[in-house]
């Protein structure tokens, strides 16, 4: 292999420019040359191709977001769209392909294979860590760290004015978000997809609760199928008038910031994986962590979000909160 390229792409994430930095610098070290392509499949597709070198990935493991910048290209899911990213993949000699991105990422790329025989290797980058076949995918760690912090502060002034609060946060379709960062902050309830959401369980919950608990803070995942911490606040508001109930959506504040050690040396371990995977002619693989190992699962189980959460942290976050 003489020449790979590589992108970010879907929603950024925090160690996505430690993983970019281990790809370019892994394929310079043998002898590969490296291309970065601008925001995403667009990117790929408005020929944003540019060469990169050791130098042009200096200082960037410790900084948030991602210096390739990144889209959720609509264009790239059309025929026409792919035969443009084929042709300038093309054009450029690129061999193979490292994607840094979700689920909407390796799907992308199963479908171009239908078409275009680059190889592409995935690093899984969301924060929502819902990619089948590794423990923690790439800003994961960042955001449920980013979750806790601002959660610690809530409880502070919740503790004062004996409130309760309920506060979103990111997962469109997955609570894992939701589920470890609740943990870590001692929520009295996690709200999540994967579980159908009772109200009148959580209502219950609150009644028989310990009364001398002076605060107390439900975690939404913003996809929960009972609506996002708005609505539920509000149904419960209606059945429980004596609380003075406050909301907050975290939002994209979960996005950001300096990616923790963890998720560098991850991401780091999955950008140097990536590239010797395409080395050895792999095609359509994710690269993930499980057990500390690296592990490589096919794009098509890897987007495979399974629904079914450990039991033993289901069952210990209702123990725990009482
Ligand atoms: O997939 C990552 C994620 O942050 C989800 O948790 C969230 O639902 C979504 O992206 C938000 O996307 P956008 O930034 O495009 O609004």
């Amino acid at each position: 292999m003489k020449k790979i390229a590589v992108f970010t792409s879907g929603g950024d994430s925090p160690g996505m420019n430690a993983c970019l930095r281990a790809v370019v610098r892994t394929a310079v070290y043998h002898n590969i040359e490296v291309v970065g392509i601008m925001h995403g499949y667009d990117g790929m597709i408005n020929n944003e191709f540019f060469p990169m070198g050791t130098k042009s990935v200096a200082n960037i493991i410790h900084h948030g977001g991602t210096i390739l910048k990144t889209a959720r290209s609509k264009e790239f899911m059309t025929v026409e769209g792919q035969k443009k990213a084929m042709e300038n993949l093309k054009k450029h000699g690129i061999e193979g392909v490292v994607a840094i991105g979700g689920d909407g990422t390796f799907k992308g790329a199963l479908e171009f294979s239908k078409m275009c025989n680059i190889p592409f290797v995935g690093c899984p980058g969301t924060i929502d860590n819902d990619l089948v076949g590794t423990d923690f995918t790439i800003g994961y760690d960042t955001a449920i760290n980013t979750v806790v912090d601002a959660v610690d502060k809530i409880r502070d002034t919740a503790e004062s004015h004996d409130r309760l609060f309920f506060v979103e946060v990111m997962g469109r379709d997955a609570g894992l978000i939701a589920l470890r960062a609740g943990i870590g902050v001692g929520a009295e309830s996690i709200i999540i997809p994967e579980t159908k959401t009772d109200i009148e369980d959580l209502i219950k919950r609150l009644e028989n609760g310990r009364k001398n608990k002076s605060s107390k803070i439900i975690i939404v995942a913003e996809g929960d199928e009972a609506g996002g911490a708005f609505a539920i606040a509000e149904k419960v508001k209606k059945r429980l008038p004596e609380y003075d109930t406050r909301v907050t959506i975290l939002g994209h504040i979960q996005r950001g910031g300096n990616p923790t050690a963890m998720d560098r040396v991850n991401s780091s371990r999955m950008g140097f994986a990536a590239v010797e995977a395409l080395m050895k002619g792999e095609k359509n693989m994710m690269i993930g962590i499980v057990d500390k190992n690296i592990q490589y699962t096919p794009f098509e189980n890897a987007v495979k979000h399974i629904q079914e959460l450990n039991p033993d942290l289901m069952r210990m976050v209702g123990i725990l909160s009482l």
